[in-house]
């Protein structure tokens, strides 16, 4: 049976899956690769799909795909499919004009962290409804991080950073939709993610702890780590 979104749910979910998957290798788009037989979309959007406070789930594929995607999906959820763009900031922008104002709270989730358990959306939503107007999951910094710069023999370190401020930082991001909307409508630079452009606007973006299961795929190595936690999930 097909899962039904929860009609009175407060969430739309904005699933970016336009990418063309460069670093992953040839093999076509990354969403539509295959994770244990089935595409790194349908993997993401049944768990997008089973958290309880998503009402809506807008998908930006590629733009030669769209009718692909829809087929592929509808056995899965009810998504709205829209063509993506040529940045993922662009893509975000497409989707987010297909979600309806009285949806109040709008999460922006890559369709490459397909393992995203339902919990941590939901988590998101819950900090987003409580009263953040923009929030994010993110990890402590594992490895040692230097600051380099160029040397004639190579790089050459500057310094090692404080990592205890530091943070890896997840999809999905969290945002009150009036908020989300206003940085989308004002972004200039497309090379920085959707909580970056509420930072620019001057509004407090708070973290909630991220989860290991919402690794972003990325190079072949990252799809062997996925099929191993497939079967932890
Ligand atoms: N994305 C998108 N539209 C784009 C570029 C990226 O919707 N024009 C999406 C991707 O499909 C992915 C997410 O944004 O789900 C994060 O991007 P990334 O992991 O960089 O994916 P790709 O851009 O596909 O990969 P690469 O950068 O290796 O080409
Ligand atoms: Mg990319």
């Amino acid at each position: 049976m097909t899962p039904q979104l929860n009609a009175r749910g407060d969430v739309a979910v904005l699933v970016p899956a336009a990418g063309a998957g460069l670093r992953l290798g040839p093999g076509g788009p990354k969403a539509l690769r295959l994770l244990a037989g089935e595409p790194l979309l349908v993997h993401a959007i049944r768990r997008v799909a089973a958290a309880p406070s998503v009402r809506m789930i807008v998908v930006a594929a590629p733009k030669a795909e769209v009718e692909a995607v829809r087929d592929l999906l509808a056995p899965v959820a009810p998504v709205t499919v829209v063509a993506g763009g040529a940045e993922r900031q662009e893509s975000v922008s497409l989707a987010l004009a297909a979600v309806p104002e009285e949806i109040g709270i709008v999460l922006v989730h890559d369709a490459a962290r397909a393992l995203t358990p339902p919990q941590l959306i939901e988590s998101v939503a819950a900090a987003v409804r409580s009263g953040h107007p923009a929030v994010i999951p993110a990890l402590p910094v594992v490895d040692t991080i230097k600051e380099v710069g160029p040397s004639p023999s190579g790089e050459l370190v500057l310094g090692t950073v404080d990592r205890s401020v530091l943070r890896s930082v997840q999809t999905p991001q969290g945002f009150r939709h009036d908020v989300l909307a206003a940085a989308h409508a004002t972004a200039a630079d497309a090379h920085t993610d959707d909580a970056g452009l509420v930072e620019k606007a001057g509004l407090p973006v708070t973290c909630v702890p991220g989860s290991e299961l919402a690794m972003k795929i990325t190079r072949p190595l990252d799809l062997v780590l996925a099929e191993a936690l497939l079967h932890v999930t």
